[in-house]
């Protein structure tokens, strides 16, 4: 594509939920000094924004009016719609599994592309979702696909919740996820796989710390 050597670098990280996509994404844009977009969050923020306003969540039309024109700020860590902090809501399980439901409309989809490409500034981006490396960032310098076996995206889901107080059981997260994993997978449009340029990372054995740094080697291997 002519000029796209001109554009920030993009590493893109997708992979299934619960897959340290998230902490690895900010660590690595941290060390680079790069921005960071977790796009789940804004089809979170939609189907929140369903739930506030009694958006049906299969009607895709008011869906996706809602997803293009999202009341939404971020600042710093902190999210707010409508001007109020919804960065911990925005994280339930309940949230998370709307969000799977909207995410699978292509109206909606459309209208979160340029929402998402927008995040694309210098020095860099790393993005993390589900089809960052096969439709926003065609062009990413670096496409991974990080993933970790279930029960130990279970495991890790259930210890991120007990330290926001969120109460969970693994049983059921583990059931959530595998349900979410094939929603996700199954959907016809944008379904979740790796995408056929993008490397793959498994996590299971790995620490946060060993993860970000093979990201960090990848991204350095490509660029120097
Ligand atoms: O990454 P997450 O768990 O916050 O994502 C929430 C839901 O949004 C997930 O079920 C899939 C969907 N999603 C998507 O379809 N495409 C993305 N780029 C990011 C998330």
């Amino acid at each position: 594509m002519r000029g796209e050597e001109n554009k920030p670098p993009v590493i893109a990280i997708d992979g299934p939920s619960a897959s340290g996509k998230g902490t690895v994404a900010q660590r690595v844009a941290c060390e680079l000094g790069f921005h960071c977009m977790d796009s789940g969050s804004l089809y979170r923020l939609v189907a929140l924004a369903a739930q506030k306003r009694g958006v049906a969540l299969d009607d895709e039309a008011e869906l996706a009016k809602l997803a293009q024109h999202l009341p939404v700020q971020f600042q710093g860590g902190e999210i707010l719609m409508d001007g109020i902090r919804v960065t911990d809501e925005i994280r339930s399980e309940t949230c998370a599994a709307n969000a799977s439901k909207v995410a699978a409309f292509l109206k909606v989809r459309l209208a979160l592309l340029k929402t998402q490409r927008a995040f694309r500034k210098p020095p860099g981006l790393v993005a993390e979702g589900r089809d960052m490396s096969s439709t926003v960032f065609p062009d990413a310098k670096l496409k991974v696909f990080l993933t970790a076996s279930t029960e130990a995206r279970a495991e890790r889901r259930y210890k991120q919740l007990m330290e926001k107080g969120m109460y969970a059981s693994i049983s059921t997260l583990l059931q959530e996820i595998k349900e979410r994993d094939a929603r996700d997978i199954e959907r016809p449009v944008a379904p979740l796989r790796q995408d056929a340029g993008a490397s793959l990372l498994d996590t299971t054995a790995l620490s946060i710390e060993e993860a970000v740094a093979e990201v960090i080697a990848r991204y350095r291997a490509l660029v120097s």
